[in-house]
């Protein structure tokens, strides 16, 4: 398993393990509405204390090998987060959320790439299952890009919504 210390490079991008100091930009980014209410667990408003226990809980977690979450950098700034988390045995879920400043740019596909790479090559993991809103169709993209493919329309609660909403489920194999 990858110690606290792992960090990885990309073309523009520095994603390494999330710290407690992260929660107060996370808290600015989650502010956005058109940011959280594309997102399956969130609160909204932000909850800064919801917020600050989550990011405190990401050590542990990476620890027992259940999540593992990385602050995504840009010049040295934290612009989003992107995740592996819902570990069991051999598969995963991925996750993201970004900035609106920094949309459009590729960012999020060249996070993305790096996270599947990381699941593959030092989680060994061997699937990795992730999902978006119906209407948010710039995340389908991302994860066509690195490799999903498309599995099923359902039905997921939404907690920013407060409601069921359309969902898209997706998969990826790492084999
Ligand atoms: C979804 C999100 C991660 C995308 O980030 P990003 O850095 O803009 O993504 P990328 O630039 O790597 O790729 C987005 C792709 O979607 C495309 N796109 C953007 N809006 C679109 C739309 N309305 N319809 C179709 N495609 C769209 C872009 O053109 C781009 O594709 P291209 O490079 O082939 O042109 C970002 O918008 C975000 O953080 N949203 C809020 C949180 C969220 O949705 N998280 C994911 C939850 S599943």
């Amino acid at each position: 398993m990858p110690g606290r210390d792992f960090e990885m490079r990309t073309a523009r991008l520095r994603l390494r393990p999330t710290e407690p100091a992260d929660a107060a930009r996370f808290v600015q980014i989650q502010s956005n509405w058109n940011v959280t209410r594309m997102l399956r667990l969130a609160p909204w408003p932000v909850d800064p204390v919801e917020m600050a226990s989550w990011v405190d809980s990401h050590s542990a977690e990476w620890t027992a090998g259940t999540a593992y979450r990385f602050a995504v950098e840009l010049d040295g700034r934290v612009i989003g987060m992107c995740d592996v988390d819902d570990i069991l045995s051999d598969h995963g879920e991925l996750g993201y959320w970004y900035d609106e400043a920094h949309w459009g740019g590729g960012l999020a596909s060249e996070a993305a790439a790096a996270a599947v790479a990381f699941a593959r090559d030092q989680l060994g993991l061997v699937r990795l299952a992730a999902g978006h809103a119906a209407d948010n169709p710039a995340s389908g993209k991302v994860l066509q890009r690195v490799g999903f493919r498309f599995v099923a329309d359902i039905t997921r609660y939404s907690r920013p919504h407060g409601q069921d909403r359309p969902y898209r489920t997706y998969q990826l194999d790492l084999r």
